[in-house]
């Protein structure tokens, strides 16, 4: 039972209109609704609430539905609800509990492919909060979509090509040290490439020192190869670690350098084909007909571009996977960047592959203000998140005195790393995310910590039943359950599919992250309030097993899609 069914039902009695099957906010109003009355009423000219009566009294009488809903009601001034059978709710619940983990994906996306472009980081540069938000929102997508049976592929797009690195080459040559390197690599690297930029204020030679360093990487010389290959592993050694930590893993990291031969046959071709033209010795293409300015896309030294470099992409990974979309997890201040690249697109005639920018906001620290150190750098990854561990490692304790020091420490590091990929999850991406570690971590906040204490809450139930509870679990039916309670418990985790693949359409991981943090309200409150364990009613002791057990199995693979882990204990 799904939104999609129901609607596909509906439509086949009512075909040809535009509707919305919709979920109430508050179950008195049933567990579904549609808009249908409102469409036909248009259509013939007559009262929604007219029709909406005959809407319901017509979808009453279909049998598939008389087997699911208890009753189908018009609503003033011209809804239709739908309420669930208890029957159907138990029956539905066994089934869930069958399904295990499965529960909640599909093949919805079955033989289609998606590219996810996402974290991105530049080498021989720090990753700062922006690259973060990319590598925490993108593998939920990308986890999100495997879970609807699409093929996803992981896409870390490196920032590894650009006149930028010639400069590097130039003050390595100059004042480098491999050792230092070799021990500090992205550090050393950063405090070179500024002190150029800091030399070059009173020495402008510089730049054309680095214009030429790149020219001859350009053109393959043996030393800037070399040396731009050594910076780009270690870069990628030290992005690895962050990668390990956050759990997060990617199909390919080509990045901008593995299209950088094709810059200059793409420049020609466009040329040629009158879609890019000359200005001022400059290759660019007008895009005044999408009301955007111009894209630069050869420099008149004849260097290329970042949109350039993304023009080849593009169009590589529609030759080479044909997917159904590719999505682009970059900062709002990108946008212009990529309104450019999906005009040019248009222009190049790329027409069955959905493009989408999914942007996000800043990183603001505590009272709004953007985030930085004391020195006023933007705040660093790496210190980020061990500041979150050690902070986690602080509630462990608290609540799991007992542990060992080990224990606690994976503990710290699965709720330290959860607080912080839920604090950017559960904001609408076009936010700006705060920083403020004490409602992060908070344990009886809306936040990470909170999800995963409320799971390790109820697997805790299920342990202490004993090892025969999934056994008795397996002889109940869940007839028993009776209380308005049970059946609110029920039709939220009933709603668990219909979540998982609307944040995946709207490609907003809040909507999951909402869900969950609802569950989890409403999972508390039926332990605080039903006796499960202490049940006096054996079967229906059975049935509340199951329950809870089933509850705990979608908070679990919710919090998984959003890349957030469910320790046993906390
Ligand atoms: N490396 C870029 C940056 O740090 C982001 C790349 C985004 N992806 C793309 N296909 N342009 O700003």
């Amino acid at each position: 039972m799904n939104k999609q069914w129901l609607k596909e039902k509906i439509a086949a009695e009512f075909p040809g209109n535009d509707f919305e099957v919709l979920i109430p906010p508050a179950h008195k109003l049933g567990d579904y609704f549609i808009n249908l009355a409102f469409a036909l009423a248009k259509k013939d000219r007559r009262a929604p609430a007219e029709i909406g009566g005959e809407i319901a009294a017509k979808l009453s009488a279909l049998n598939d539905f008389k087997k699911v809903f208890e009753r189908i009601e018009f609503a003033s001034p011209g809804f239709v609800n739908f309420y669930l059978s208890k029957n159907f709710l138990v029956k539905s619940l066994k089934d869930i509990y069958g399904a295990g983990s499965s529960f909640g994906s599909s093949n919805m996306g079955a033989g289609q492919k998606i590219i996810i472009d996402y974290s991105q980081p530049n080498i021989a540069k720090r990753m700062h909060v922006g690259h973060f938000r990319s590598t925490i929102i993108g593998d939920a997508l990308a986890n999100i979509f495997e879970f609807l049976g699409y093929g996803v592929i992981r896409w870390n797009y490196l920032g590894d090509w650009g006149t930028q690195f010639g400069k590097l080459i130039a003050a390595y040559k100059m004042w480098g040290d491999k050792k230092a390197v070799e021990e500090k690599p992205i550090e050393t690297l950063m405090a070179l490439y500024v002190r150029f930029h800091d030399e070059m204020k009173s020495n402008p030679e510089l730049e054309d020192k680095g214009r030429r360093e790149f020219k001859k990487l350009e053109e393959g010389d043996a030393e800037n190869r070399g040396l731009w290959e050594w910076f780009k592993n270690e870069s990628l050694e030290e992005f690895d670690k962050i990668y390990k930590l956050l759990g997060v893993r990617f199909d390919t990291f080509e990045g901008e350098s593995f299209f950088e031969k094709q810059m200059k046959p793409l420049v020609e071709e466009l040329t040629e084909k009158n879609i890019a033209r000359e200005s001022q010795g400059s290759q660019i293409i007008l895009l005044e007909k999408y009301g955007l300015p111009p894209a630069l896309i050869q420099k008149s030294d004849g260097a290329s571009l970042y949109i350039t470099r993304d023009i080849a992409s593009l169009r590589y990974r529609i030759a080479k996977y044909n997917p159904a979309k590719i999505i682009y997890v970059v900062g709002n201040e990108q946008s212009l960047h990529f309104q450019q690249l999906f005009a040019i697109a248009d222009i190049l005639g790329i027409k069955d592959t959905e493009l989408h920018h999914v942007k996000f906001g800043l990183v603001l620290g505590g009272e709004g203000k953007k985030l930085a150190t004391r020195e006023g750098r933007v705040i660093l990854l790496e210190e980020v998140v061990k500041k979150v561990v050690d902070l986690a490692a602080e509630v462990v304790k608290e609540k799991n005195p007992e542990l060992s020091e080990q224990e606690r420490k994976k503990i710290a590091e699965a709720v330290g790393i959860g607080a912080l990929k839920y604090n950017d999850l559960h904001e609408n991406r076009h936010s700006d995310i705060i920083f403020d570690w004490d409602r992060m971590l908070n344990i009886s906040g809306d936040s990470g910590p909170y999800l995963q204490y409320t799971y390790a809450r109820l697997n805790n139930i299920k342990r202490k039943a004993g090892w025969f509870a999934g056994w008795m679990i397996r002889k109940s039916d869940g007839k028993e359950l009776e209380t308005e309670q049970d059946f609110l418990l029920i039709r939220k985790i009933l709603n668990f599919p219909d979540i998982v693949s609307e944040s995946a359409q709207m490609l907003l991981p809040n909507i999951l992250a909402l869900y969950l943090y609802e569950l989890a309200n409403l999972a508390n409150t039926y332990y605080n309030s039903t006796p499960i364990l202490k049940d006096k009613n054996k079967n229906r002791r059975k049935a509340r097993l199951m329950l809870i057990g089933v509850a705990a199995n979608v908070l679990r693979s919710g919090l998984n899609l959003l890349g957030i882990q469910s320790p046993n204990r906390i």
